[in-house]
């Protein structure tokens, strides 16, 4: 008995250990990776480069209907993978935020952005945390924007006066807010006597290199997706790049040489301005280099000004195509300011409509619609999908202000659900809210942006007060042009000209 029940108990520790040993040794089925996202077939070489379009973020909208949210395509050699809802862009920005948190190292990287040192284009590291912080500080946080109110406020008033003496003509009004916008942007980078009474033609100058250079940088290099095109110059963009830096560089050295002379003599402006900023910290600190300046100034002209300037052209047009919101907007502005004076940045708050109006614009209208891209640090499962190493990454924000499972009517301009009681009433546009993202988000979110929203509010109220805006005759509002012409920014393919007719006390537009 005593043997039996030796030999069975003996068997059944060999054969727990033989059955052991046969899980752990046995080798594992090697596991594949997950599919690439779906997205439609290629061709050799160059994949679906020529199937993007004039207008990618539309293309990329309508494929990811027949697709889906998350779509593959093949910009030559390199995977591009297109995120449009919310839940993945949360996927991205939030969750896997770290891995995409890079920028593609293009051309317009390479040839324009100082050796990678402007914020927009840095590598995600200690230097790009170190740029971001001294612009935040300085420029872009809560109590740098309150003490330049003034400078915006003033800046507008001068383009409402020479507006007055157009009355009765048509205006082409994008290139007028443009110029008002990058004045702002000047005074408060770099100081206001570099570009007012004698030093004035500078905004037109600095005006005409920032449009040459995002014209540059939304300029398609071949070699980018093509590696063995590389060496070969197609259409001499590449050559471009290099001659339309070559004069911001030239611009920027000019002022910065100035402006060193300037401190060297005590002429400075009373308030320190980020340029004063920037060469104190090189000074003391030696973490910075000249090129770090340059493509902090660059960054800040150039990312600060299309954007904000497109948006308030938009948002004028929705008010022009739609009367009764135009009139809604100024009675509004009537009551909490009157028609005795403009509007300053303090009324805003009491303005509900107005800021509305505003979120609707930046719904609709987000002036970089597939944000700016990011690139896979390294190959990750997302989605159900792999996302390979070194993939570019865009999120289509215009998609997904368009969502129907997020937004009621999503094609109509409705300011009305941004109002308490509204069903959008709490969404907010500071990366939170991933079905309203036109500032981006997560690590990568736009510095700029509270600065972007308050220039983009006061402009449109102050506009909006001080004129009426009407079409030349015989164009009627239902049949105002809505197209957009892709860029670095989202602007009008057709430019809004429209004849201003003031209505407030002559007084104000002296
Ligand atoms: C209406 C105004 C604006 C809009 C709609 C806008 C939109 C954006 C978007 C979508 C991004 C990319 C975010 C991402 O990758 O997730 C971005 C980045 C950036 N924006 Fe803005 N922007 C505006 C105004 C400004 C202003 C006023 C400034 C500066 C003064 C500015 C400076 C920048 C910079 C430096 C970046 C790069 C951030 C980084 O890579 O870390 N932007 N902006």
């Amino acid at each position: 008995m005593t043997s039996l029940y030796l030999l069975f108990s003996t068997s059944t520790v060999i054969l727990a250990f033989l059955l052991l040993h046969y899980f752990l040794s046995k080798p594992k089925s090697k596991q594949l990776p997950n599919p690439l996202p779906p997205g439609p077939a290629g061709y050799p070489i160059i994949g679906n480069l020529l199937q993007m379009g004039p207008k990618p973020h539309r293309t990329f909208y309508a494929l990811s209907l027949k697709y889906g949210p998350l779509l593959h395509l093949r910009a030559g050699a390199v995977h591009f993978v297109v995120v449009s809802s919310p839940a993945l862009a949360s996927l991205l920005l939030k969750t896997y935020d770290a891995n995409f948190s890079d920028r593609p190292y293009t051309s317009g990287a390479k040839y324009m952005s100082f050796g990678r040192r402007t914020i927009s284009m840095s590598p995600y590291g200690p230097r790009w945390r170190l740029l971001r912080k001294i612009t935040t500080m300085h420029v872009l946080s809560a109590k740098p924007i309150d003490a330049s109110r003034r400078t915006r406020e003033e800046a507008i008033k001068s383009l409402i006066t020479r507006l007055a003496a157009r009355q009765g003509s048509a205006v082409e009004i994008g290139p007028c807010i443009d110029e008002c916008i990058t004045e702002i942007m000047a005074h408060s980078i770099v100081g206001k006597r570099f570009f007012s009474g004698p030093n004035a033609w500078r905004v037109g100058e600095l005006k005409e290199v920032s449009m040459e250079l995002i014209t540059a940088m939304g300029e398609f290099v071949v070699g980018d997706f093509i590696p063995s095109l590389k060496w070969f110059d197609l259409g001499g963009t590449v050559a471009k790049m290099k001659r339309t830096f070559t004069r911001l560089d030239r611009f920027l050295d000019g002022i910065m040489q100035e402006h060193r002379t300037d401190l060297t003599v005590g002429l400075e402006d009373k308030d320190e301005d980020l340029l004063s900023v920037l060469f104190r910290l090189k000074e003391c600190d030696g973490e910075l280099i000249d090129d770090d300046i340059k493509g902090v100034l660059a960054d800040m002209f150039i990312a600060g000004t299309d954007t904000a300037a497109s948006t308030v052209e938009w948002a004028l047009s929705e008010m022009i195509r739609s009367p009764d919101m135009l009139q809604q907007a100024q009675q509004e502005l009537d009551l909490v300011v009157g028609r005795d004076r403009l509007v300053s940045e303090s009324d805003i708050p009491n303005m509900p409509f107005l800021q509305a109006l505003v979120k609707e614009t930046f719904r609709l209208h987000p002036a970089t619609p597939l944000l700016l891209p990011r690139t896979a640090a390294e190959g990750v499962e997302f989605g159900g999908y792999h996302i390979p190493k070194n993939a570019t990454l865009v999120v289509n924000a215009w998609a997904i202000g368009r969502d129907e499972k997020s937004w009621a009517d999503p094609l109509e301009f409705k300011p009305a659900r941004f109002l308490p009681g509204g069903e959008s009433e709490l969404a907010d546009m500071k990366g939170n809210n991933f079905e309203f993202i036109p500032f981006g988000g997560g690590r990568r979110i736009c510095v700029g942006m509270n600065l972007g929203v308050r220039m983009v509010l006061i402009m449109t109220a102050m506009l909006v007060h001080a004129y009426d805006w009407a079409l030349p005759t015989g164009q009627s509002p239902d049949k105002l042009s809505m197209e957009e012409a892709f860029g670095l920014s989202l602007h009008r393919d057709v430019p809004l000209n429209v004849c201003p007719k003031p209505r407030l006390h002559p007084r104000v537009y002296e």
